[in-house]
């Protein structure tokens, strides 16, 4: 008989080593490891899972398999399944992470509700709750369905047969962080802990065919279960994200292997649950007012998407010390290479103020081409003039205070046009002519021209 092997697991990256350490020797983390025991049967499992698999499926010409995308399981909520790449697929495995009280039980359930309609089995199984507390929140979002079963248990290898006896077309799994498996010690939540019941569902979602969601609460450092723990054990990663005082929900993939990791969903949380937002460009966008200095609006291009982003900027006179730099939604960096842009290129010193940064409606822009809003924002609160009016920017600077076109302008200019603006301030284009331009596509070749054209006199 095999002595009992001990491990230390990183919390934070997963990393295993035979010692106690105050720093991780993976990752550099401090006071993160903590002593785990692995059964033998883990150490063996994975070889001997390989070769029954092997054993069980005979050499198939690739010709003869059937895909498994093509009987992809669709939710019936159009923008979850624009982020899962078309719907759920047979026998993967979808990590739902976000923040606690971000609304990940209450989407989870309503899918299970709108599935069970389609006349699917859905198992819930819940570690957190009551079934009756949820059965309390299916009330509330009208997902007492039949066709809907719920389990409640916080033992991984219950879960387990509850799956493989409803045979369900989706498994719900909420959370990883509350099922433990009793061949491993740790506390649920550990690394250890959270690492098997992710490996051992994924294990049993493509030994059936079930879909898993499995839901994962975010750590503050903004992971599930510390970074990368679980990313390659699941198939598809989906955040979902949103300030917890607002509304508004955005449904991103950090990974999928069945799809884009550029489309967004955008979701709103009401009384009844959550629901579609159906033209979500103008929901990033503040008023229909009269333009006000210091936002200026952008088509952002997420995913396939394109979205009219109204971007904010506030720039006050500044107190003693150093002035204040503060962003939501796009990144601090960029802002400060756009002031000292403005400061160099465009006689815009910044210096003795404090500067805020904001996109309306919570999303996050890292795409380059929103650098020109920014900057025109920026430029319009220094200023106090407003943009002018029905006018749209998107185009990156560049240090030397140069433009560069957006990819797909004319796609951009699209939605734009879509939504009742007229222009839009772009850079030079990358390779297209400028015969053929479509009307309404305004070029610009540098900051200073740009905030000429748009900043009203
Ligand atoms: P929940 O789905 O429990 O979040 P998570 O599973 O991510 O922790 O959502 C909890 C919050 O959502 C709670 O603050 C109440 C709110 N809520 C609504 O606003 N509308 C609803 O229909 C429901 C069910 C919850
Ligand atoms: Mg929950």
């Amino acid at each position: 008989m095999p002595a009992v092997k001990t491990t230390y697991l990183c919390q934070q990256c997963g990393g295993a080593s035979p010692k106690w350490a105050g720093q991780c020797p993976t990752c550099g983390a401090w006071n993160t490891l903590v002593e785990s025991v692995a059964a033998p049967r883990t150490s063996a499992r994975a070889p001997s899972a390989a070769r029954a698999m092997a054993g069980a499926a005979a050499v198939t010409p690739i010709g003869s398999v059937e895909s498994a995308e093509a009987s992809r399981l669709t939710s019936g909520m159009a923008e979850v399944d624009r982020v899962l790449g078309g719907g759920f697929v047979p026998g993967s495995i979808a990590l739902f992470g976000g923040d606690p009280g971000i609304g990940k039980s209450t989407l989870l359930l309503q899918l299970a509700g709108r599935l069970a309609r389609a006349g699917n089995t859905v198992l819930y199984v819940t570690g957190e709750e009551s079934v009756g507390q949820i059965r309390g929140r299916a009330e509330r979002v009208g997902a007492v369905v039949e066709g809907v079963h719920l389990a409640a248990t916080t033992d991984l290898e219950t879960a387990l047969s509850a799956i493989e006896s409803a045979n369900p077309a989706l498994a719900v799994v909420d959370s990883v962080q509350t099922l433990t498996s009793g061949e491993l010690t740790g506390p649920a939540g550990s690394v250890g802990q959270v690492r098997e019941v992710a490996a051992r569902l994924a294990e049993a979602a493509k030994a059936s065919g079930t879909c898993v969601a499995l839901v994962g609460h975010v750590t503050k450092e903004g992971t599930v279960a510390g970074p990368r723990t679980l990313e390659h054990l699941v198939d598809a990663v989906i955040y979902l994200e949103g300030e917890r005082l607002g509304a508004t929900r955005l449904l991103r993939a950090a990974k999928n292997r069945f799809g884009s990791t550029d489309e967004v969903g955008v979701l709103e949380m009401r009384g009844d649950g959550m629901a579609e937002v159906a033209d979500a460009s103008r929901f990033f966008i503040e008023s229909d007012e009269a333009p006000t200095a210091g936002a200026a609006v952008t088509i952002a291009l997420e995913g396939t998407r394109p979205l009219a982003v109204e971007i904010q900027a506030l720039c006050a006179p500044a107190g003693y010390g150093s002035p204040r730099r503060a962003t939501t939604g796009v990144d601090v960096n960029r802002v400060l290479m756009l002031i000292a842009v403005l400061a160099r290129h465009a006689g815009l010193n910044l210096t003795g103020h404090d500067v805020y940064v904001n996109v309306a409606g919570g999303l996050r822009i890292d795409e380059p081409a929103a650098d020109l809003a920014v900057a025109t924002a920026l430029a319009s609160s220094l200023r106090e003039r407003p943009v002018r009016a029905a006018t749209v920017l998107a185009g990156e600077v560049a240090l030397s205070g140069r433009l560069r076109g957006a990819v797909r302008a004319e796609r951009r200019l699209l939605e734009a046009s879509r939504l009742g603006f007229q222009r839009l301030v772009t850079g030079p284009g990358r390779g297209a002519s400028d015969d053929g331009r479509p009307s309404g596509l305004v070029v610009a070749r540098d900051i200073r021209e740009a905030l000429g054209m748009t900043l009203e006199s």
